[in-house]
């Protein structure tokens, strides 16, 4: 039997036939951060003590050549190939705490919604049981065997007793899944759906004040975030900055006016980047740029933030310099996620030794 043990805590995680580290850990309910799950991103980065294992096809930018020399390994692509693999992650106490995920769970598309011109939002129902998860976490649809490519798709909403998911596709320019997904599924088709998978998600427990920033389909995940916030009665201020190029991108506005009007503790700030906005109560310009305007210390707030990586990067940046704490901060960046061509000779393999 194939297994990866986890240092300090000394647990030990099995491996199923053709498992990543990645896909193991999570079946075992541990929240390994991760994020484009094709070796692009870094999020799954973690040093390998003793052990072999087959890196597959990752990008330098994710792991640079020194860090797999010091033993660095991208979780998500990485594959043991001795009997035991020992990672470095987690604490002595290490605890399984995501639910893990299930493949090919058979769902309805219930709706289909055009938000924008680009982002449709589609409705699925479980034929079977519903999906546990996390707000802030994402699943994986596509039709592999039609050549279709899995994707990744933050739930855009919190958990409900039907099961009902929604998630928010962007048509991507040469996006295979995102067509695919855009025209073929109608209401009333069947899909399976793989999932829940991902970290980002906010501690039921924190009470701090709440500031989440989001630009695109960025939206989806901040939006399960917040409405299980609001829905279990958040007394601290909750802050939703939402940045979009034009108005006809800004979406669901009626939710946000809705909870405004429920929630007294709950604001929403559109803005926009690429033209005037007619509406009053809408900001202009790039949210790090704003951010100093609208907060004066971020020193108390969890911030969650959520969009393509250089926004990310800029908002935490922007955040940061406001007080923010980093272990406060919680983001999810959209990579692009082309598949892998042909590995490069030579990084297929990487190898530690015992000490
Ligand atoms: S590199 Fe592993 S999740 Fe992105």
């Amino acid at each position: 039997m194939t297994r990866i043990r986890l240092h300090p805590s000394g647990r030990l995680v099995e491996v199923g036939a053709g498992a990543t580290v990645l896909e193991s850990l999570e079946k075992a309910g541990y929240a390994l951060p991760n994020n484009c799950r094709a070796g692009a991103c870094g999020e799954c980065k973690v040093k390998v003590l003793e052990g072999r294992f087959d890196q597959g096809f990752v990008m330098d930018m994710a792991l640079a050549p020194d860090e797999r020399r010091q033993g660095y390994g991208l979780m998500c692509m990485a594959k043991p190939l001795s009997d035991e693999l020992v990672i470095e992650w987690g604490t002595a106490d290490a605890k399984p705490k995501l639910f893990p995920p299930r493949e090919g769970q058979r769902f309805v598309v219930t709706d289909r919604i055009v938000r924008t011109p680009r982002i449709v939002e589609l409705r699925l129902r479980p034929l079977r049981d519903a999906m546990r998860y996390w707000p802030g976490q994402y699943l994986m649809l596509g039709d592999p065997a039609a050549g279709v490519p899995l994707r990744s798709y933050s739930i855009a909403n919190a958990p409900r007793n039907d099961g009902e998911l929604a998630v928010q596709i962007t048509r991507a320019a040469d996006g295979l899944t995102s067509a695919w997904a855009h025209d073929t599924l109608l209401p009333g088709t069947r899909v399976a759906v793989n999932g829940p998978y991902g970290t980002f998600i906010g501690d039921p427990s924190v009470d701090t004040p709440v500031l989440c920033m989001a630009a695109g389909s960025g939206l989806a995940p901040i939006l399960a975030l917040t409405e299980a916030a609001l829905r279990r009665s958040y007394a601290d201020p909750v802050t939703l900055l939402f940045s979009a190029a034009t108005a006809d991108e800004l979406y669901d506005r009626g939710l946000m006016a809705w909870w405004e009007a429920r929630h007294r503790n709950f604001r929403y700030r559109p803005t926009l980047t690429r033209a005037t906005p007619a509406d009053a109560r809408a900001l202009h310009g790039r949210i790090p740029a704003l951010l100093p305007t609208l907060f004066s210390d971020l020193a108390r707030h969890s911030v969650f933030v959520a969009g393509s990586p250089a926004f990310v990067d800029d908002c935490v940046a922007a955040a940061k310099s406001l007080g923010a704490q980093p272990g406060r901060i919680h983001t999810e960046g959209y990579f692009p996620q082309s598949p892998p061509q042909t590995p490069p000779a030579g990084q297929l393999l990487v190898q530690r030794q015992a000490p």
